[in-house]
């Protein structure tokens, strides 16, 4: 049933901060549908892929296909990757760390400057509230649309630390430069035409989404989530981890494991929009690229910073399977939809699988 979006009084660094036991609306361990939250599992052995070679002029062509293959292989394995040689060096990655900590580490009501309104998703505070008994997660977020530059709401944009502004707007054209060069394989790795994935993504007016995260210490990281388990309603998503402490987790064949850190790698998965527009090719070959189930657990001692960004399809368009993949003997698995990203979100809330949602 839906219900008013909730607004908690404190956020979860002011929480720790003031030595809060979690309240009962974060508690999640009761919540057993992807297995009990376990802090420590084994590493996930997670591909890593050289974006450099990626880039067909710049390397040798066997090594370019042999990145290919990993990148295929990656894909359909873990649904996702960690990104190294990608160009942002470590001192540039950590001056973005850097602003980021310095906006969560304002006082509360200088970033209740920012606050997300009710109903709306940009801005700072926690999730929206879709259902009652909806189990909230330990995290501060700054969410932030990034592109297309004629949508952002620039008085979500704080003001301080007084380069966040300039220092988003730059990681914006860098990572979108990135995300084209990993799309474009992603075709080519498939034998598609290089651009059949890039054009719903990177047009003109193509969607990024920003979503700057503060993961504070919990005094009781075996109650509570700081995502709970969901796949992203993305195309891909590029994610920045804090060097310091890990907490990203992924599912594969019903286990949970931990993402390492890499320092300088970004962290790429397969969002939903994806798996849609290339799940039934793969069924034939045996092969599934997946959008991975994933959720962030929380430390006792540490805080954890992360920055992701999702790339989306323009919502007025439909997002369905490219047509060259579709024929009689490849019949289409799932519904074609329109603002597949609202359609995610709530099935998160509910915890409900949405691309079996869709399945037709
Ligand atoms: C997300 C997410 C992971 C992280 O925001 O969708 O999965 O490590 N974040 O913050
Ligand atoms: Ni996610």
């Amino acid at each position: 049933m839906a219900t008013e979006d909730w607004i908690p009084a404190k956020d979860a660094r002011q929480m720790a901060m003031d030595g809060d036991l979690p309240p009962p609306k974060y508690i999640a361990n009761n919540n057993t549908k992807f297995g009990p939250i376990e802090t420590s599992p084994p590493f996930a052995p997670v591909p890593v892929i050289d974006i450099s070679l990626l880039i067909s002029s710049s390397k040798q062509e066997d090594d370019q296909l042999t990145e290919l293959a990993k990148l295929r292989s990656a894909l359909t394995t873990w649904g996702c990757f960690q990104a190294v040689n990608h160009g942002l060096d470590d001192s540039y990655l950590d001056n973005l760390r850097q602003v980021t900590k310095q906006f969560f580490d304002l006082p509360l009501e200088e970033k209740s400057k920012y606050s997300r309104q009710p109903g709306s998703s940009q801005g700072y505070g926690n999730d929206r509230t879709y259902f009652e008994n909806q189990v909230q997660d330990w995290c501060d977020r700054l969410s932030l649309r990034l592109l297309p530059k004629n949508q952002i709401q620039l008085w979500f944009w704080p003001e301080n630390p007084s380069t966040f502004r300039e220092t988003i707007d730059d990681y914006t054209a860098k990572i979108r430069s990135i995300y084209v060069v990993i799309f474009e394989a992603m075709a080519k790795c498939l034998d598609l035409e290089e651009n059949c994935f890039a054009k719903h993504f990177t047009k003109e007016n193509d969607i990024l989404l920003g979503r700057f995260m503060l993961y504070p210490p919990c005094p009781t990281p075996d109650a509570v989530l700081g995502v709970k388990a969901h796949s992203d309603r993305s195309g891909i998503t590029l994610l920045l981890q804090d060097p310091g402490v890990e907490g990203l987790q992924v599912l594969n064949d019903g286990k949970w494991y931990m993402v390492p850190v890499i320092r300088d790698a970004l962290f790429v998965n397969l969002g939903d929009q994806m798996q849609f527009t290339i799940l039934y090719i793969l069924i034939m070959s045996n092969e599934i690229f997946k959008s991975p189930i994933h959720r962030v657990v929380t430390s006792k001692e540490k805080g954890r910073i992360s920055v992701a960004m999702f790339t989306e399809p323009d919502p007025d368009k439909e997002v369905g399977l490219v047509d060259v993949l579709v024929d009689e003997k490849r019949p289409r698995v799932y519904k074609t939809v329109k603002n597949y990203g609202v359609f995610n979100h709530e099935c998160f809330q509910k915890g409900i699988i949405p691309l079996d949602a869709v399945r037709i």
